[in-house]
Order: structure tokens, then C-alpha cells, then sequence
């Protein structure tokens, strides 16, 4: 090996080992629409870019109502401790997020009843400290969930029209070819034994075949 090789290996291995680090936490965006009386997972990952590095993370949420202009506290999580200091969500939301631990990635919650006053925008901001040998980093991250109560969850239009266009396809593709079928062998069988005994190997393959080939295959004999 030359040592432009001997470099690249460690290099690779480096970049695998990366993105199987990466891979191990995905930043997915939160649901958006809480159904009335039911609960509601507030979704919010902040991934760690540097997995080797020891970290602590809190995670505070906040939330502006609709129509209004300020978002107040209403969640925290410090030290494996939560805390809800406002009353309008006493009782009513849970830690949802990576669990014991204080290298927090996931700072999920759940509200556990929702009403129609909890429509809004909620705020999640992640406040992460790297310690390295020497020094200790600090960084944040803030996501923003608006969120949307609905009576009950309805399907889109587009969603349900695509799966009644796939029966349909579905059901014409098997009709068609049973028609196919029966019209290749009321064509065939017009022509007399014979010639029904010579194409009784290629029935099969002129059932699926389109009606030019069957044409064709019967003009032939
Ligand atoms: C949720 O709250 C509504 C009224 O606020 C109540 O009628 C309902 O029973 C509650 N549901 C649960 C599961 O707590
Ligand atoms: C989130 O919290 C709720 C209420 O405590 C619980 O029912 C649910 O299983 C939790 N989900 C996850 C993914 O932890
Ligand atoms: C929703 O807000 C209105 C006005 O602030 C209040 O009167 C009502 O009790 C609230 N409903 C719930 C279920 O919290
Ligand atoms: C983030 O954490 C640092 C150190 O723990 C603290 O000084 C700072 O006030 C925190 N910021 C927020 C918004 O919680
Ligand atoms: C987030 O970090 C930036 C610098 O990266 C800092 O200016 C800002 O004040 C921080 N915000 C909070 C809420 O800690």
C-alpha cells in the first residue's frame, strides 16, 4: 500500500464512523395537528453534532397562544427534573424525551389532554454544554411547533384520492385482461382444432399480451 492508501483508510473508517454516529439521531420535524380530549407528543430533537463529547443539555418550552404576541414558560427539564410553572398546563404534560439521562437529544413532551385553548405556537429551546478537556462549550437550539387542534384527524383529499385511484387501476387492469383472455379464445377457437392444438403452448402468453399481439398471433396462423 502506498501512504496516500495507509491515509485513506482511517479516513473512511473516520467517515463511517460518522455517519453511523449521525445516523443514530434524526432531527424530525413535530406533528402539527393535536385532535381535542386526546393526547399530543410536542416533538423536539436537537441532535448532539460531536457524539464523542460529553454534554449536558435543558430543554425549556414555551408558548404563545393564538392572537397573542409573547410566549410564556411552560415546561422545563433540568437534572432529570421537570417543572411546569404555568397552571394552564398543571397536570397535563409529561417529559417525553430521552430518559435518563442529562445528554439530552430528544426534549419531547406530551400534553396529555388537549383543549382548544392550547392552539398556538410552542418553542422548544435546547441549551446543550460541551465539556471538553479543557474548556466547556455552550450552544442552543430553538424549534417552533405551531400547532393546530382539529375535531378528529381527517385524511387529506389527495391521500384518499390516490388510494381509490389505485383499486381502480387495480380492478380495470383485471378486467381488461379477463376480456383480453376471452376474446383471444373465442378467436382462436373460430380457427378449428388445428390450429386451436398449434397455439395452445402460446395461450398463456396471448392472455397477457395487448389485443395487436393477439391480432397479430391469429393473422400468423
Ligand atoms: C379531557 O378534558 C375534557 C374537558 O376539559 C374532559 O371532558 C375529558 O374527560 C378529559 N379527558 C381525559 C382523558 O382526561
Ligand atoms: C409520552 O408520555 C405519555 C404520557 O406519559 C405516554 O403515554 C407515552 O407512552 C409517552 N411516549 C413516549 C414515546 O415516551
Ligand atoms: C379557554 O380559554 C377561555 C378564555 O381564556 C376560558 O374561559 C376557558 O375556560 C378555557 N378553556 C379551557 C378548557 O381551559
Ligand atoms: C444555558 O446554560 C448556561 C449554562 O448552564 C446558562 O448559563 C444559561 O443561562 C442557559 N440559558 C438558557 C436560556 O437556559
Ligand atoms: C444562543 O447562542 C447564541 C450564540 O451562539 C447566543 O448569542 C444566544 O444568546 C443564545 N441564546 C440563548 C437563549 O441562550
Amino acid at each position: 500500500m502506498s501512504a496516500v492508501q495507509l491515509l485513506l483508510v482511517p479516513l473512511a473508517l473516520w467517515a463511517l464512523q460518522a455517519s453511523l454516529c449521525h445516523g443514530a439521531c434524526v432531527e424530525v420535524d413535530s406533528d402539527t395537528d393535536a385532535v381535542v380530549n386526546q393526547g399530543f407528543k410536542l416533538g423536539c430533537i436537537s441532535c448532539k453534532m460531536r457524539g464523542e463529547v460529553p454534554a449536558e443539555a435543558t430543554v425549556e418550552w414555551s408558548f404563545m397562544p393564538k392572537g397573542e404576541s409573547e410566549f410564556t414558560k411552560i415546561y422545563s427539564y433540568e437534572d432529570l427534573m421537570s417543572d411546569i410553572p404555568d397552571e394552564r398546563f398543571y397536570e397535563r404534560l409529561d417529559w417525553n424525551g430521552s430518559k435518563k439521562t442529562k445528554d439530552l437529544q430528544d426534549g419531547s413532551i406530551y400534553i396529555l389532554n388537549v383543549t382548544w385553548n392550547d392552539t398556538g405556537t410552542y418553542r422548544c429551546i435546547f441549551n446543550r454544554t460541551l465539556t471538553f478537556t479543557s474548556y466547556e462549550f455552550h450552544t442552543n437550539a430553538t424549534k417552533i411547533v405551531n400547532l393546530n387542534v382539529v375535531p378528529r384527524l381527517t385524511r387529506g383529499i389527495a391521500s384518499i384520492l390516490s388510494e381509490v385511484m389505485m383499486y381502480v387501476t387495480i380492478i380495470g387492469l383485471q378486467v381488461w385482461l379477463v376480456v383480453e383472455m376471452i376474446y383471444c379464445y373465442r378467436k382462436i377457437s373460430a380457427q378449428g382444432e388445428e390450429a386451436l392444438r398449434e397455439s395452445a403452448a402460446e395461450y398463456l402468453a396471448i392472455a397477457s399480451e395487448s389485443k395487436e399481439n393477439c391480432a397479430m398471433v391469429a393473422v400468423t396462423e
